[in-house]
């Protein structure tokens, strides 16, 4: 191409552009009020029951404007992008009800639309029960049913549906129900699965085919054996063990039973309110104990794998798009041992600079 710019690599390491496949994008406010909270011993699924988490992130996130959030979420993503990541999963799921779902999901199409980076979205209208059908959770099962699900499929601003399945929250019935709901809508199922308690989420992502299942930090024996069996992606979120304090994902035994395991930041103002896909890379080698290989697959290819584009991203091949980074690093064991600074030096989306 005559126009074509030429980057000198000076022998430094090049990698496909990272993928973070888990995130909870668009959101109003913060929560750092939580951090006292939680230091005073309360547990994350303890501050949920009392009304504030996710609920709170839910009050900031309907009063802010589409703007607003608009605006907050793209400064996340062209901070993700100096980081070194080219494509993002984005979710909804603090709304809770029909208008704000649909406003966070309008405010991922329009990024999709406006910024460099490509963005896949999910519907997670099943992140809590709101307050007002906390005595009726029927009533909230049959709007996300019948008419979130409806709306957002006909409305086209989800590829995937996700649920959160855990104690307190959503049992694996219900999941059940509202995956099997999305996919008779065109939703492709995903989950947030054994994440404090293994209550059979990992079981239940195999069951319904999902695409992958999210993570999985106590994901007992039989859970990766029918994620194993089916095909499922095990996207694992290290920073979320290290922000809540739990043990981390037993991504070891995950390989070795076969699974494809990826590996995302989980990004949201609760569990986890940092965006950078390297300390992810760091805790996947230390804590998970991957070799740097598998912690770059994981945050690449596998990631890609997990929301359905891994034809289009996730390593660097013919036909695939042009993302990649040019990092300040000699090779791959550095990027794992390197802590806490960032090492992407430059970043390329679909061929160009940015
Ligand atoms: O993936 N687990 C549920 N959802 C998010 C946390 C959301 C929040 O605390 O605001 C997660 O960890
Ligand atoms: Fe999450």
């Amino acid at each position: 191409m005559e126009d074509a710019e030429t980057v000198d690599a000076h022998g430094r390491l090049v990698t496909p552009g990272l993928v973070d496949a888990h995130t909870h994008l668009v959101f109003g406010g913060w929560r750092q009020n939580e951090l006292g909270i939680k230091l005073h011993g309360a547990s994350y699924l303890e501050i949920l029951a009392q009304g504030g988490g996710i609920l709170s992130t839910v009050k900031a996130t309907r009063s802010a404007g589409e703007e607003t959030l608009y605006e907050k979420a793209k400064a996340a993503l062209d901070e993700m992008l100096r980081l070194g990541v080219t494509t993002v999963e984005a979710k909804s799921g603090y709304g809770l009800d029909l208008e704000t779902e649909l406003k966070q999901l309008r405010v991922i199409q329009s990024l999709q639309k406006t910024h460099p980076m490509d963005i896949a979205a999910t519907f997670l209208g099943a992140h809590a029960i709101p307050e007002e059908y906390r005595e009726d959770r029927e009533g909230y099962l049959r709007l996300l049913c019948e008419e979130m699900i409806p709306a957002v499929a006909e409305q086209k601003l989800a590829t995937f549906c996700d649920v959160f399945c855990e104690t307190g929250v959503f049992s694996v019935e219900e999941s059940r129900r509202i995956l099997e709901t999305g996919k008779k809508y065109g939703l492709i199922p995903k989950i947030h699965a054994d994440e404090i308690d293994a209550i059979g989420g990992s079981q239940l992502a195999a069951e319904v085919n999902a695409i992958s299942a999210e993570h999985l930090i106590v994901c007992p024996p039989e859970g990766i054996e029918a994620m194993a069996k089916q095909g499922t992606v095990a996207c694992c979120l290290p920073m979320t063990s290290f922000y809540l304090g739990s043990t981390f994902a037993p991504a070891r035994d995950m390989i070795r039973a076969g699974v494809a395991v990826a590996m995302a930041s989980d990004f949201n103002p609760g569990s986890c309110p940092s965006l950078n896909l390297q300390f992810v890379i760091n805790l996947g080698a230390l804590k998970y104990r991957l070799t740097p290989e598998e912690a770059l697959t994981a945050v690449t290819l596998n990631a890609a794998a997990s929301i359905g584009m891994a034809d289009k991203v996730g390593s660097l091949e013919p036909g695939k798009q042009g993302d990649l980074v040019l990092w300040n690093a000699p090779d791959l064991d550095y990027i794992c041992y390197r802590v806490g600074s960032n090492l992407a030096e430059t970043v390329v989306k679909k061929g160009r600079l940015v």
